[in-house]
Parts: C-alpha cells; structure tokens; sequence
C-alpha cells in the first residue's frame, strides 16, 4: 500500500469537530490529508504533515468529504423530455409519468440499463459523489424489479428495493393484488439484491396502511426501511417512517408540526432533494424549519428522468442555500455527513482518521463556493476509496 499526503489546503473540512474548530464541519486552515491504502490516516496542519511516499499539493485551494448522496433512481431507459417541456408551459407534476419509464425500462436490455446507469454514475462521480444509494421502481414485476436491483448492486452497496413506487398498470384495478405482490413473490426476487427497502407513500400511489404493509414485509426479510414521503401533498408518510425508524424520510416537502415533532424526537434523517422541487416548480422544502426544531438533514440529488433530472450535488447545495434557509455549512453538512446518516454510514461522509479516503478538491479556497458560484464546475479532484479517479 502507498500513501499520500495532500498539502497546503486553505481549508480542510472533516466534519469531525475533535479534529478541526468546533463547528459541526471541523475545519483545519492551511492543512494536510493523508491517506493510506483506501483510508485516512491523519490530518492536521500542512507543515506538520509526515513523510509521506506521494505528495499532491492542493495549492490553496478547499478539500471538502466526497459527497453521499443518498437518494437516486438510475436504473431506467428513456427520458422524459416532453413532459418536463410541458411542466414548463404549466402542466402540474404527477406520479403518472413514471409508467412512461416503467413502459421504456421494461423493454431494454440488459446492456442498455447497465450503460445508462454507468453514465450517471460517471457523471455523478466528475461531481464528486464517491457514495451513492440507488433504488429500484421501474420495473414492478418480480424479474424487471430484480433485474434493477442486481445491476446496480454491480455499483454500489447502498441498493433500495421499490417495488412499491407506484401500482403496476397490470393492477391498475387491483392494488391490494399489487401490494400483495410487492410483498411476497416480488420481494423473494428482490431482497437477496438489496440493503433497502423504500416505498412512494402519497396519494395517487400507496397510502399509510400499504406503505405499512410494504415496509414491515420488508423488514421481516432483513431489508431496512427508507421511505419517499409528503412529497407532493400532507399525509402519513413522515410520521410512519419514524415510526418504523426508517434510516430517512425523503423530501419532506410538505410537513405539519406533528411530523416536524416526529422527526425531532426519532432518528430518521429528513433528506431533502431540491432538485425535484427544481424540476416540478413545487414550493422548497423548508430546511430552516428542520434544523431549528434540531433535525437532522440530508441533502441528495433524487436524480431520475421524471422529477429531479440532475446528478450535481454541488446544484443542490447552492438550491439548499439560496432557498431553503440553509447556510452553505449546513448544506455542505448535509450532503456528507447528513447522507452517510441517512445511510447509517459512519466510514464515509468525513474526513478523519479510519475513513474511507473519499475526498474532493474544490477549485475555490472554501466550500462556501459551491453556493456562491453556483453552476460552476468546482470539483478539481475525486479520491475514492484512496485512488485518485479524477
Ligand atoms: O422521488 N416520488 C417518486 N419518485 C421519484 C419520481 C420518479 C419519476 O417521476 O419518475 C421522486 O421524485
Ligand atoms: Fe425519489
């Protein structure tokens, strides 16, 4: 194994406060990294750095952990140009579109899944994702759900069944059948691919009663639970998830102060994904409102071809920060250390002796760029699990 030292970094952030000032981000100024093998093994003030057998000089500029982005859907053919054309002519956002996926995914290959999954996940990585959980849920039979699952797990350990996305158009007329069938034969299919199970609770796909359902058979096979919930409208979602202390409940568009309370009183992550609120034009998720009541946030992309057609953390960071009441530290927070909580991940998300060595080079001298340049491409550098892939 060889080591690396990366010195003369402005700012260093390792969202570890016993290694760098107090803040929840940790911060060195003028600091070094190493990294050994695919782990870090000390930082610390750059002229303190110790003999290392590379050295790579960040030459001012801002090492920051690489993102978790722990919400995404990849494994789909098609787009959905039009309909986004058509929201932006004023069409409202509806769960439909995702059949127009299901119809397209279905009838790919293999190969073809796999090449369009790999993309994204190339294009996430240039952006510095070095983690990255990705579902199911436009397949809705046993072996198009399945199919989903054992290409991405090819990519990432952090695999979410979601068979129950919306009723199969086979079901249409029958969706106890349907949840029947996420339940039993579909998630004997499934469950050996996954670590998650996830179900769309909202009107006009699964109420509180079968996403209930959906998750407890889940879970009775081992899967954990993460659910996508009040999203577009009020309903049960939120408070189910803590319920069933799901790892996260994601996009939290729409809360009451029962669910705020709920979430500040349980250990699900609220994961916010603004680039859904981006891609519909729906009111922002209100993240000043989670924080101030002392949840805790995450921030991902949800990247998919219907609601959230972007792969950019950094994007979501600067939405974060110029409209939903966070400060570029707690965005940054968010999409590190927030998404490897709503993983339950404590080998990523940080940089700090034990770690996984995933970290990127901004080309800024602090993180506050990625809000304050918004669209603009950064990430000079990506180390993922210790090898420099960019
Ligand atoms: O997270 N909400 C449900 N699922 C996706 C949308 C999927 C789609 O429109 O294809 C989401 O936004
Ligand atoms: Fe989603």
């Amino acid at each position: 194994m060889s080591s690396t030292a990366i010195v003369n970094i402005a700012t260093l952030v390792t969202n570890d406060p016993s290694l760098g000032d107090t803040s929840p981000l940790g911060q060195v100024r003028d600091a070094a990294v190493v990294i050994d093998g695919d782990r870090i093994v000390w930082t610390g003030g750059s002229s303190e750095a110790p003999a290392t057998d590379d050295r790579v000089d960040a030459a001012g500029r801002a090492v920051v952990p690489g993102f978790v982005d722990s919400h995404s859907h990849l494994v789909f053919a098609g787009d959905r140009t039009d309909e986004f054309n058509a929201r932006m002519s004023g069409r409202p956002y509806g769960a439909g579109g995702i059949r127009t996926t299901v119809a397209a995914t279905r009838a790919a290959s293999d190969a073809e899944l796999e090449a369009n999954l790999t993309r994204l996940l190339t294009e996430a990585l240039r952006q510095g994702t070095t983690t990255i959980e990705t579902k199911s849920g436009y397949g809705l039979t046993p072996e198009d759900e399945a199919r989903a699952l054992r290409l991405a797990a090819r990519h990432t350990d952090e695999v979410t069944y979601l068979g129950a996305h919306i009723v199969a158009p086979e079901y249409a007329d029958d969706p106890a059948g349907y949840v029947d069938l996420v339940t039993g034969t579909m998630l004997d299919a499934c469950a050996p691919h996954a670590r998650w199970i996830d179900v769309f609770c909202e009107r006009g796909a699964f109420d509180g009663d079968q996403a209930r359902a959906v998750l407890t058979a889940g879970r009775a096979r081992g899967l954990h639970p993460r659910v996508h919930a009040n999203q577009l409208t009020h309903g049960p979602g939120v408070r189910l998830a803590v319920e069933l202390d799901a790892a996260s409940a994601d996009h939290c568009t729409h809360l009451t102060d029962a669910d705020v309370d709920a979430l500040a009183a349980g250990r699900t992550v609220a994961t916010l994904l603004p680039g859904a609120e981006f891609s519909t034009r729906a009111p922002w998720p209100d993240a000043r409102r989670l924080l101030d009541a002392g949840v805790t946030v995450a921030l991902s992309t949800d990247c998919n071809p219907g609601s959230s057609f972007t792969s950019s953390v950094p994007f979501c960071i600067a939405l974060a920060v110029r409209d939903m009441g966070m400060t570029p530290d707690e965005a940054l927070w968010a999409a590190t250390a927030g998404g490897a909580a709503a993983l339950r991940r404590t080998d990523v998300g940080r940089i700090a002796p034990g770690a996984r060595a995933d970290l990127v080079l901004l080309d800024a001298p602090s993180h506050v760029h990625l809000a304050y340049r918004p669209g603009v491409p950064l990430v000079a550098g990506v180390w993922r699990r210790g090898v420099r892939v960019l």
